[in-house]
C-alpha cells in the first residue's frame, strides 16, 4: 500500500499503522509515541501525542478525515496522505496534548532519576510550550511501595499503561495495573503486593517517565556522568543480552538494550537486572550506540580524543611542537 507522509511517498504492507510507516521512513518524519510500544500488544491510543492530521484518507475516498488521528492505531489506505511535522494545526494540537501530560506532572527533573533518558522531558522541550495555563493544585496521592526493587512515584505517572502490559504479558501471576478512573486513576499493586515476577523489572525500562525507577541505582548517578556499554552473561531465564551502566569499574545498574525509538530490544530478567553488580559478571562487547542528541552522550570524549589524536598528526606533520611537550 502507497502512503505519503510529509511528502514522502512509502509502500508498506496492508494493516501497518500510520506510526510504523513513518518509522519505515525514519525519524524526520516519525510522531512523538508516550504509550505505543512495538513489543507490547494492545498498547498504543492513550496519551494522543502521536497524533497525525490524515489530509486524504484513500485513492478510493480522498475526502480528509475530520480530525487528527493517532497514527499508533490508524492503519494505513491505498493512497493515503498525512502530515505531521509539515501541518502547523498538528505542531499546535500537540503542544495542548504536552500541556495536558504535565498537567499533573512534578516539575522535580533535578531531583527524578530518569532526568536525562524521560521521554516526557524530550516531548516537552521538542513539542511542548514554555509556559502552563494550569493553575489548580496538582494530584497528590498516598505513597505506595511496590518491593524492594522498584520506586513508584505515581504522581509522575503519565498513565500510558505499558507498564500495566508489560505485566500482563510478559511477567505470570500479574499482580498489579490500573486503578479507578478519570483523574483518580493511579497505578497500583491492588492489595499491596510486591512485584517480584522474574520479569517485573522490566516495568522499570518501558516507563517513559520516572514514575517507576530502580531502587538499587536509586539517587546513586546522574545517569549522563554513567558510561552505558553493551554486555552479555550466560542466562537460563533471558537472552542475558544487556546494557551495563559504568562508573568506573562499579557496575551502577543494568538495563534492557533500547533500540532508536528507545524501546527495549529484548526483555531481561531480574537475575540479570538485579543481581549481577559486578563487571567481572559480564562480558562488555563494547560502548553503548546512544542517540548525539542526548545528553547521555555529553560526558563521553572519545570522539574528542579522537579529535585530538588528529590535530597533533597533523601538527606533526606541519612541524608544530608537540601539544603534550608544551611547557
Ligand atoms: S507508571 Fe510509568 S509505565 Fe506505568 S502507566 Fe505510569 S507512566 Fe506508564
Ligand atoms: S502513542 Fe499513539 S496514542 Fe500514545
Amino acid at each position: 500500500m502507497k502512503v505519503t507522509i510529509d511528502g514522502i511517498e512509502i509502500d508498506v504492507p496492508k494493516g501497518t499503522t500510520i506510526l510504523q510507516a513513518a518509522r519505515l521512513i525514519g525519524p524526520e518524519v516519525a510522531p512523538p509515541a508516550m504509550c505505543y510500544y512495538t513489543k507490547l500488544k494492545t498498547s498504543g491510543g492513550y496519551c494522543r501525542t502521536c497524533i497525525v492530521k490524515v489530509s486524504k484518507g484513500s485513492t478510493a475516498n480522498p475526502n480528509p478525515m475530520p480530525k487528527p488521528v493517532a497514527s499508533c492505531r490508524t492503519e494505513v489506505m491505498e493512497g493515503m496522505e498525512v502530515q505531521n511535522f509539515t501541518s502547523p494545526e498538528i505542531l499546535e494540537a500537540r503542544k495542548g496534548v504536552v500541556e495536558f501530560l504535565l498537567i499533573n506532572h512534578p516539575l522535580d527533573c533535578p531531583v527524578c532519576d530518569q532526568a536525562g533518558e524521560c521521554k516526557l522531558q524530550d516531548l516537552g522541550y521538542e513539542n511542548g510550550s514554555a509556559n502552563t495555563r494550569y493553575e489548580f493544585k496538582r494530584r497528590e496521592f498516598e505513597t505506595i511501595d511496590i518491593g524492594d526493587k522498584i520506586k513508584l512515584h505515581m504522581t509522575r505517572c503519565i498513565l500510558c499503561y505499558r507498564c500495566v502490559k508489560v505485566c500482563d504479558q510478559i511477567t505470570d501471576n500479574r499482580v498489579h495495573g490500573a486503578i479507578h478512573r478519570g483523574d483518580a486513576a493511579e497505578i497500583s499493586t491492588y492489595i499491596d503486593k510486591a512485584i517480584t515476577n522474574d520479569f517485573s523489572g522490566n516495568v522499570i525500562d518501558v516507563c517513559p517517565v520516572g514514575a517507576l525507577t530502580d531502587k538499587t541505582f536509586r539517587f546513586k548517578q546522574r545517569v549522563w556522568f554513567t558510561k552505558p556499554v553493551d554486555a552479555h552473561r550466560k542466562c537460563t531465564k533471558c537472552s542475558g543480552k544487556t546494557r551495563v551502566w559504568l562508573k568506573g569499574e562499579d557496575v551502577l545498574r543494568v538495563t534492557a538494550r533500547k533500540d532508536q525509538w528507545d524501546e527495549v530490544q529484548e526483555f531481561i530478567c531480574n537475575s540479570c537486572r538485579y543481581d549481577h553488580k559486578k563487571k567481572s559478571d559480564w562480558v562488555i562487547e563494547g560502548p553503548s550506540p546512544i542517540a548525539r542528541q542526548s545528553v547521555i552522550s555529553q560526558n563521553h570524549y572519545e570522539h574528542l580524543n579522537d579529535l585530538k589524536v588528529e590535530i597533533m598528526k597533523q601538527q606533526k606533520a606541519l612541524g608544530f611542537m608537540d601539544l603534550e611537550k608544551r611547557p
